[in-house]
């Protein structure tokens, strides 16, 4: 993992009020190599740091705000779900249309490095609509001229959430049961915290490796 720039490595985070994009923020300004993190979030951050700048924008007219995107990488942890979003529609919109928008941006205005944290099934062929539009998200984002793009894809995120997600909820419970059956090709399907992927990111925003990979979780 290489560092650059005395002054530090820039970072735009996407989803920063998220479950994955807090503990990126957490960690991007612990980090003495984060020179600058600017937050793109909807609603104001309750937050103050001096490495940290907060943007509130409105992701439907993310091309009147381009000159907010700033930076040497881009953490992009936005997400739904059908049921916050309101409709298959409105979920694809966040999932796929915005971190779309958002990276076509980056690359136009010069961001050396993308990192996406996706889902395990991601496919743009997929029969099965989330993983398709995660599939999606993925392409259009590797479709860009990055120097490096880094698509993650979790399983199941662990974490604490404030709001209540019944699927999610279940799942969690079953998560020791699952980790134990999931071994050798299907290792990928463990649960993982949403710490441990937001480490991930953090690291890949300082590497210098270049081109586009895909990251799975073993838990
Ligand atoms: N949950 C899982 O088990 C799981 C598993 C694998 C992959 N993933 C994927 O991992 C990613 C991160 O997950 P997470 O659990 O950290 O997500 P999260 O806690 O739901 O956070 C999502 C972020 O996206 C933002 N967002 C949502 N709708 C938006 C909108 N209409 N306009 C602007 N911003 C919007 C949220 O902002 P607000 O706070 O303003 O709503 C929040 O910052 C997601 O893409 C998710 O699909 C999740």
């Amino acid at each position: 993992m290489g560092v650059q720039r005395q002054a530090g490595i820039r970072v735009l985070l996407a989803g920063a009020t998220g479950l994955v994009g807090g503990h990126c923020l957490r960690k991007l300004l612990a980090d003495d190599d984060i020179g600058q993190v600017t937050a793109l979030v909807r609603r104001p951050l309750e937050q103050a740091h001096p490495k940290l700048t907060v943007r509130v924008v409105d992701f439907d007219h993310l091309r009147d705000q381009a000159g907010t995107i700033d930076a040497d990488a881009v953490l992009c942890c936005l997400g739904t779900t059908h049921r916050a979003a309101g409709s298959p529609e409105a979920f694809a919109k966040v999932d796929h249309i915005y971190v779309a928008e958002l990276a076509k941006l980056a690359a136009a205005r010069g961001v050396a490095r993308f990192v996406l944290v996706s889902a395990i099934g991601a496919d743009p062929g997929s029969p099965v609509f989330y993983n398709r539009v995660k599939g999606r998200a993925e392409a259009a984002v590797s479709e860009l001229p990055f120097k490096a793009v880094h698509l993650l894809r979790p399983s199941l995120l662990l974490g604490e959430r404030s709001e209540s997600r019944p699927v999610e909820d279940w799942s969690k419970q079953m998560a020791p049961f699952w980790s134990l059956f999931a071994w050798g090709p299907f290792s990928h399907y463990r649960p993982v915290p949403a710490e441990t992927v937001a480490a991930r990111m953090v690291e890949l925003a300082k590497s210098e490796l270049e081109g586009i990979h895909i990251h799975y979780f073993k838990g």
